[in-house]
């Protein structure tokens, strides 16, 4: 069995799998329950000034009426409960569970006493690390601190000084989303000293609005307020985010991936794009702690797969595969195929690449039933109709071996290349669709289709 044991910036846990800062470690009796249901860490509910929050305050987007919450707002704030309360329970977790990664979050107003004072008494209990809260973009926002704090990048680095101070455990900048480059905000924590970074906390949201009330959701007696976005709607945004910093020249501190993960497969693209440990929350609030459970069997098998030892060798392999535009290979060239003996002859492919693509799959007539066809001298390659198939592998993309040589856009703007490859020098591409169409089709049938 692959071992999952990590050890980001110094701090050890049994398996990379950690609890985000959120309700579900709001509490002591919480985190004890999620550390005998298998997670590695957990951060603990933000703390720092108690605060007094609104009701209701959460609201979500559907995927449809069987995959619900896709997306989750909150304008929950920090933690409600007094820190003296929150670091008593702290202390007991740590005790009982000592191998399992403990941090602390923090978010306190920006002065150097109050985050010196923070730190001390959290660090007096035993905790594992730190993670500063530079990413709540809502309420405590507004009073100056969570996003107000991590989109101003000099401000970043400056609290993150002020704790490194008086810190004797590792640091961990959280940051927030909601800015225009991921790369500002991270250099900043690492000039500030941090010892890693972890993102992303929530995204700027609105997620509907009440047809008949006329107010937004989450509804506070008639009145609503941005809230923060999170859930397996954000992971792409978190993935290209956690993917920017691991592959910028400067910026080199470990990585905790956050946003979206709902499963092992989601978790190891995290870890494959350069984090070092991942975090979870929504889906966690959606089916509870036992989610980890197919978390640690999953990731342990797909290693084993691989032929992998330890997590750590998943650890930014997909990084270097991910490239500015301007060096990718202009002549690759995919075509769609299609498998007519699962085709359930839905046409949605048909309408795709007609209203939203290049007008290749014309529908052929054979017997009483019209088939799809693509003509794969017009096809283009961009996917769209593979991605509206509601029939698993029933499109699939085909790359195409008789193309040019690589040329990558700089090279083709230098003019040091080869010349790029046209339509013809693929070799007869739009012939080859014959050979993919249902069996038995006239070929004047389809060479009359392939006209149209
Ligand atoms: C209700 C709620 C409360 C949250 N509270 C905090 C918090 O106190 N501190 C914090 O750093 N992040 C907080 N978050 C953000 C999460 O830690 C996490 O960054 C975000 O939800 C993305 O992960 P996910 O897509 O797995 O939910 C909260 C999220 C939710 C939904
Ligand atoms: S890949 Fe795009 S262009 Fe090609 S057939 Fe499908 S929708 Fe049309
Ligand atoms: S979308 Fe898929 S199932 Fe529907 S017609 Fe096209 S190939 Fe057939």
């Amino acid at each position: 069995m692959a071992n999952l044991q990590t050890n980001f910036a110094g701090i050890q846990s049994p398996n990379p799998f950690w609890l985000a800062s959120a309700p579900p470690t709001n509490m002591g009796s919480m985190v004890e329950r999620a550390f005998d249901a298998g997670w590695g860490g957990a951060v603990w509910k933000t703390i720092g000034e108690p605060i007094r929050n609104v009701c209701s305050r959460l609201s979500s987007i559907d995927g449809s009426s069987t995959q619900r919450m896709i997306g989750l707002n909150n304008i929950e704030l920090i933690s409600d409960r007094s820190t003296e309360v929150n670091l008593r329970e702290m202390a007991q977790c740590k005790r009982k569970f000592p191998k399992h990664a403990l941090i602390a979050s923090l978010m306190v107003e920006s002065k150097r006493e109050a985050w010196h004072d923070i730190v001390k008494r959290a660090q007096d209990v035993g905790v594992d690390g730190f993670e500063l809260n530079f990413g709540c973009p809502h309420g405590m926002s507004e009073r100056g601190m969570g996003s107000a704090m991590g989109q101003v990048p000099e401000y970043a680095q400056m609290v993150t000084e002020w704790v490194k101070e008086v810190a004797t455990v590792p640091v961990i900048v959280k940051l927030t989303p909601n800015i225009t480059s991921i790369l500002a905000p991270g250099r900043a924590a690492q000039l500030g000293g941090a010892d890693a970074v972890s993102l992303i906390n929530t995204i700027n949201s609105v997620t509907s609005v009440d047809l008949d009330t006329f107010t937004p959701n989450p509804n506070v007696g008639g009145l609503s307020a941005h809230g923060g976005y999170c859930g397996p709607a954000v992971k792409p945004i978190a993935l290209n985010m956690v993917s920017e910093l691991a592959r910028d020249d400067v910026f080199n501190l470990p990585i905790s991936g956050i946003g979206g993960i709902k499963d092992w497969r989601d978790a190891a693209e995290f870890l494959l794009l350069g984090s070092g440990t991942v975090q979870v929350c929504t889906q966690v609030m959606h089916y509870g702690y036992r989610i980890v459970e197919d978390m640690i069997d999953g990731l342990s098998n797909y290693l084993d797969e691989k032929g992998m030892a330890s997590v750590t060798e998943l650890v930014g392999k997909s990084v270097p595969r991910v490239q500015n535009w301007s060096d990718l290979d202009l002549n690759f060239h995919t075509v769609a195929r299609i498998d007519h003996d699962k085709c359930i002859q839905c046409n949605l492919c048909h309408i795709a690449c007609e209203d939203g693509a290049h007008q290749c799959i014309p529908l052929v007539q054979i017997g009483d039933k019209r088939f799809p066809v693509v003509d794969e001298s017009e096809c283009v390659g961009c996917n769209l109709c593979s991605l509206v198939c509601p029939v698993p592998d029933c499109i699939t993309m085909v790359s195409l071996e008789d193309r040019g040589a690589p040329l990558t856009w700089k090279q083709f703007t230098n003019g040091d290349a080869p010349v790029q490859a046209t339509t013809e020098d693929h070799g007869g591409v739009g012939m080859a669709s014959i050979s993919h169409v249902p069996e038995g089709t006239p070929s004047e049938v389809v060479k009359g289709a392939i006209s149209l």
